[in-house]
């Protein structure tokens, strides 16, 4: 499998499909993650919040793959956004994961009524400096949120990773982001598992003789945007890479992107403000 990549703005390039490990257990997560390197995933997405990082970098390590060859991600948890608590917890997070640099790293949610994620993205921007983050980024950001980064800032984040699925498809954020050069990423692509119910997914599934993940999975990629469904059913790891050698044409993109109900799987970015997790 040859996954395609997309050319981020500071010209790192980023594989557009990665393995999400959010709610892995750390026990499993190490086997999951070898798996989808066997099975031909070259980016894996992983955050200081799912407390797997050490055995994401096992699988790393482990996996006999150059270092190069492969794009890790992970995220400041929300705990960290003083300036001096953020370079703390990156720094342990290279520890976690054992080695010297990630290929992205975001600040996880915004959190506005802590009102210091411009404070993080400073510590990020000087992570990026380093050398030890080949580039940064932000989740769950809203535009309004990164118009403030925008001004505030010095860097354009590279990547904002949003909570996107049929049932939730995002133009308003997407356009955003088009709009200046940040890459959309997908979490929750298959919805954590609901959106394939749907009827309308059923039916393209069906028609296409795909599987209703691939349909949806093939959805995000034709969109552009880069995609990170997480599986811990070996099965299915080889099922949702399966998704480069096939098309949906336009009346099915537009049957899937119709299927928008504002429903989100997780948290809205305005409204998450724990920092205890
Ligand atoms: N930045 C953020 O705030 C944020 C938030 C949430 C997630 N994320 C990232 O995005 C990744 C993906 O999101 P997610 O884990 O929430 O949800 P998801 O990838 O949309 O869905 C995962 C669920 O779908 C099931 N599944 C996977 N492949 C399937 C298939 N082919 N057929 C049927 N069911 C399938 C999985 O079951 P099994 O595991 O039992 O196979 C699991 O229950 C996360 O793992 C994480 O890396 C980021």
């Amino acid at each position: 499998m040859t996954t395609p990549t997309i050319t981020l703005n500071n010209g790192v390039q980023i594989p557009q499909l990665g393995f999400g490990t959010y709610k892995l257990p750390p026990e499993s997560t190490r086997d999951a993650v070898l798996w989808a390197f066997e099975v031909g995933y070259r980016h894996v997405d992983t955050a200081q919040m799912y407390r797997n990082e050490a055995a994401v970098g096992r699988a790393v390590r482990e996996s006999g793959l150059a270092r190069d060859e492969l794009f890790v991600t992970s995220k400041l948890n929300n705990a960290y956004h003083p300036h001096y608590e953020a370079h703390a917890a990156f720094d342990r997070t290279l520890d976690d994961l054992d080695t010297d640099y990630v290929d992205l790293f975001l600040i996880h949610w915004p959190l506005p009524a802590l009102g210091r994620f411009v404070e993080a993205w400073g510590a990020l921007e000087e992570i990026l400096a380093s050398g030890r983050a080949r580039a940064i980024g932000v989740s769950n950001f809203q535009p309004h949120h990164l118009d403030r980064i925008l001004t505030e800032g010095s860097v354009v984040p590279a990547v904002n990773q949003v909570e996107i699925h049929p049932w939730f498809v995002q133009q308003e954020v997407r356009a955003y982001d088009a709009a200046h050069g940040i890459v959309t990423e997908a979490w929750s692509p298959l919805g954590r598992g609901r959106v394939l119910e749907d009827p309308a997914i059923v039916r393209l599934a069906d028609d296409l003789g795909r599987t209703l993940a691939q349909v949806v999975l093939r959805w995000h990629v034709q969109r552009g945007d880069v995609v990170i469904p997480k599986s811990a059913t070996p099965e299915r790891i080889v099922e949702n890479a399966g998704i480069f050698a096939f098309e949906l044409d336009a009346g099915a993109m537009d049957a899937v992107t119709a299927l928008d109900r504002g429903e989100r799987t997780g948290s809205s970015p305005d409204e998450e403000n724990r920092t205890d997790r």
